[in-house]
């Protein structure tokens, strides 16, 4: 779809709630990335984003698969993915949609940060059922995550199927955020125009992109690698992701470690994406999401480094210098927004220690 399509779409979302009165919406639209300003990454400028959503452990649950549904009442989990897509068997997509449906609705999940849904790929042909199914539900997800997307053009078909399902509900002031995922050589070629669009309808319709996932296995099979153990064959691809989403000020959720018995390996993993500049990881069992909450948060030294550095930093500004040695280091600007970003982290979510 063209640029002036999409404009379109924008155009008669916003015309319809002015037809509803609802210019509320349209206001709140206007001012909502002033509201909070969140440090995504040491190479961005400082980001505007709306209230920052803590993504470190993604965890995926089958949305066929009611008792594990159930399992979320009792879990601990920044982001918890109640799974339409890969984790579903084709034959069970329509258990999976009712069973999200009724969970977003009477589950009571106050460990988990955001209870997200994913739904299928825009080529599967099914995104219209899942949407229409789902936003029955009374309480909206406040996460939608679409997988595959591989051209702008996904963004553009999901959006109009977004805002028709909207259309029936009432529900103005409503703005999901989205997360995308890369899982292909042509989405990964793609991504930056994909997250520039992505950034741009954000502005005029009723979701606002936050972050890019890297499906590391359906992007093994794409170009035909194999998974190793020490994951070489994807440094490339995990670069590029970090790099493209850093770049719009996004998060950049890792890959998955499927040997979930193993955690030490998943610790190892898990401290690398992190050293890398990911923001989190996908995991697929209870048992990984502590190992990998803790090696995204920043440790205790880590903290006390930030803190120590940005006050001395302060004090040698004032005095009119620039570049200057902090414990036996060099620091320039580069490495007072990394401290910046440690203690912005810190702030938003008090927990985020190891
Ligand atoms: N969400 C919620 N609960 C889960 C869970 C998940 N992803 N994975 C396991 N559990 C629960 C189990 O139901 C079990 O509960 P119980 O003790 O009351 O029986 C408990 O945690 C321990 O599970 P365990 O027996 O160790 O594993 P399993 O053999 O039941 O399941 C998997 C293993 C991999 C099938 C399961 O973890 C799973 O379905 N993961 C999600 C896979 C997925 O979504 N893939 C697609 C995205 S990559
Ligand atoms: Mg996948």
């Amino acid at each position: 779809m063209s640029f002036p399509l999409a404009k379109h779409i924008a155009h008669s979302y916003v015309k319809h709630y002015r037809l509803l009165s609802c210019k509320r919406w349209v206001r709140s639209r206007i001012n909502s990335s002033d509201i909070h300003v969140q440090l995504l990454g040491p190479a961005s400028s400082i980001r505007r984003q709306s209230v920052f959503t803590p993504r470190r452990a993604v965890m995926y649950v089958p949305g066929s698969e009611q008792k594990k549904l159930g399992k979320l009442e009792g879990l601990a989990v920044d982001c918890a993915v109640m799974d339409c897509e890969d984790g579903v068997a084709i034959n069970r997509k329509d258990v999976a949609r009712e069973n999200i449906r009724a969970s977003l609705d009477s589950l009571s999940t106050p460990g988990v940060g955001d209870l997200a849904v994913r739904i299928n790929a825009m080529d599967s042909g099914i995104v219209s059922d899942d949407l229409n199914i789902i936003y029955k539900a009374h309480n909206l997800p406040k996460t939608l995550m679409l997988p595959k997307v591989n051209t702008q053009n996904d963004l553009h078909l999901f959006s109009e199927i977004f805002v028709d399902v909207l259309r029936t509900k009432n529900c103005p002031n409503y703005k999901a955020k989205l997360v995308i995922f890369t899982e292909s050589a042509i989405g990964l070629i793609n991504l930056k125009d994909i997250l520039q669009e992505g950034m741009e309808l954000s502005k005029t319709l009723p979701f606002q992109l936050e972050g890019v996932v890297f499906g590391s296995d359906d992007f093994c099979a794409d170009i035909g690698a194999s998974r190793t153990e020490g994951a070489n064959e994807l440094l490339y691809a995990r670069q590029k992701v970090v790099t493209t989403a850093k770049a719009f000020g996004l998060q950049a959720i890792d890959l998955v470690h499927i040997n979930f018995r193993d955690l030490k390996s998943l610790e190892t993993q898990s401290l690398e994406g992190a050293t890398m500049g990911f923001t989190g990881k996908q995991v697929i069992h209870p048992n990984q999401v502590d190992v990998v909450q803790r090696a995204f948060s920043p440790s205790d030294e880590k903290v006390e480094w930030a803190q120590e550095l940005v006050k001395e930093f302060e004090t040698h500004q004032q005095s009119g210098k620039g570049a200057m040695t902090f414990r036996g280091s060099m620091i320039d600007m580069p490495l007072v927004l990394q401290a910046k970003n440690i203690l912005s982290l810190v702030k938003t979510n008090d927990n985020v220690k190891r």
